[in-house]
């Protein structure tokens, strides 16, 4: 068991501010993720933590041992990287037992802790087919089972599952999730994948330009976002100035320099029913005829319907279980909008 601190690290590249300076603590166990767009600086920090690059300034502690000046192969971290990076000319057994070679480790243990690995990844009856006779979910299971087999105190994965297909993604984050539950290491795993970060992290520190906006759990991140950026990354929220939540949902309770931030699995809305103040059957929002939209999209994507609404030349998000999907709520339909009385979520509105 391992926890690890970053201590003010930072990074730039000449004038390129990659990372900055950030305090961290991963508590021994964790399973931690760092979530951001693309250029935030993810790939730059995990690399800092593994030796492979040098921090401008700033200190790692491993179990409160300075490693800041430790090359990669002496800190015991394992890494599993998006492209795999496996030796193609080498069968899968020859692979996970390479590392523990280059230790001199003895034969037989060896041999014991590889057919062991493999068994947890669910690959014991691949172990002497070579790399290229492999699906991408099996090779990246390699590559989980190689950075497992020297017992690592850390492990560091950047965006590994980014090369496959859905339905691999989501088979090998279940084993990624079961593997690092079982062995109990602590793990920092790099996405700018949200709905990979909350399926399977303990903690998330959401990145934007090299700084880190909010480190919370999945849930808190989700309902409770610090500010507008960790509110759209996270939950795609529609943001409502105090002057619109006044004049169309009667709600007064916002400040000038504040928006009210609402899930689009929160807003309510129903067919428009002609004339104020009828009611609609189905979705049984009464028609007071301020908050009237109009939408402009409609995407099916499975399990949930997303509609693309105009209110007053903003676009508004909203959701719902297509199931409960009306042919009546197509694109062009007039519909009344609506936010339920308990939602608060507030943000500070953006300069
Ligand atoms: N070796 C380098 N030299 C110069 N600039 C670099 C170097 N490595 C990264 N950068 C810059 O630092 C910033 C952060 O890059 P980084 O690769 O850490 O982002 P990322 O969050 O991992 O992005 P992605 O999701 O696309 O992988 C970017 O602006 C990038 O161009
Ligand atoms: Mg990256």
């Amino acid at each position: 068991m391992a926890d690890l601190s970053l201590r003010d690290i930072s990074k730039s590249f000449g004038r390129v501010k990659a990372v900055a300076p950030l305090n961290l603590e991963i508590h021994s166990g964790e399973f931690f993720s760092l979530l951001g767009p693309s250029g935030c600086g993810k790939t730059t920090l995990l690399r800092m933590v593994a030796g492979l690059e040098q921090p401008t300034t700033g200190n790692f502690f491993l179990n409160q041992k300075d490693i800041t000046a430790l090359p990669p192969q002496k800190r015991n971290i394992g890494l599993v990287f998006q492209n795999y990076a496996l030796f193609p000319h080498m069968t899968v057994f020859q692979n996970i037992a390479y590392g523990l070679e280059v230790l001199n480790c003895a034969k037989r243990e060896i041999y014991t802790k590889v057919e062991s690995v493999l068994e947890k990844v669910r690959l014991s009856g691949k172990r002497d087919v070579a790399i290229p006779n492999l699906s991408g979910g099996e090779q990246q299971r390699v590559a989980l089972a190689r950075a497992l087999v020297v017992e690592p105190q850390v492990l560091l994965f950047d965006e590994p599952l980014s090369n496959l297909d859905h339905a691999l993604r989501l088979e090998t984050r279940g084993v990624i999730k079961q593997l690092q539950k079982e062995t109990g290491i602590t793990s920092i795993y790099v996405t700018h994948d949200q709905g990979e970060a909350l399926a399977l992290s303990d903690r998330i520190a959401v990145m934007s330009n090299g700084v880190i906006q909010q480190v919370d759990t999945p849930q808190e991140l989700y309902f409770s976002p610090k500010n507008s950026f960790v509110a759209s990354f996270i939950g795609r929220a529609n943001f409502f100035s105090a002057e619109l939540c006044s004049s169309c949902f009667g709600i007064n309770s916002i400040d000038e320099n504040e928006m009210l931030a609402v899930l689009p699995e929160e807003i309510l809305i129903g067919k428009w029913m002609g004339s104020v103040s009828k009611v609609d059957p189905i979705s049984k929002l009464s028609n007071d005829g301020k908050a009237k939209g109009k939408i402009m999209d409609v995407q099916f994507s499975g399990a949930v319907v997303e509609y693309v609404i105009d209110l007053l030349q903003q676009r508004v998000r909203a959701t719902r279980s297509s199931t409960a999907h009306e042919a009546a709520l197509s694109a062009g339909a007039e519909v009344m909008i609506s936010i339920p009385q308990n939602i608060h979520r507030k943000v500070l509105r953006e300069q």
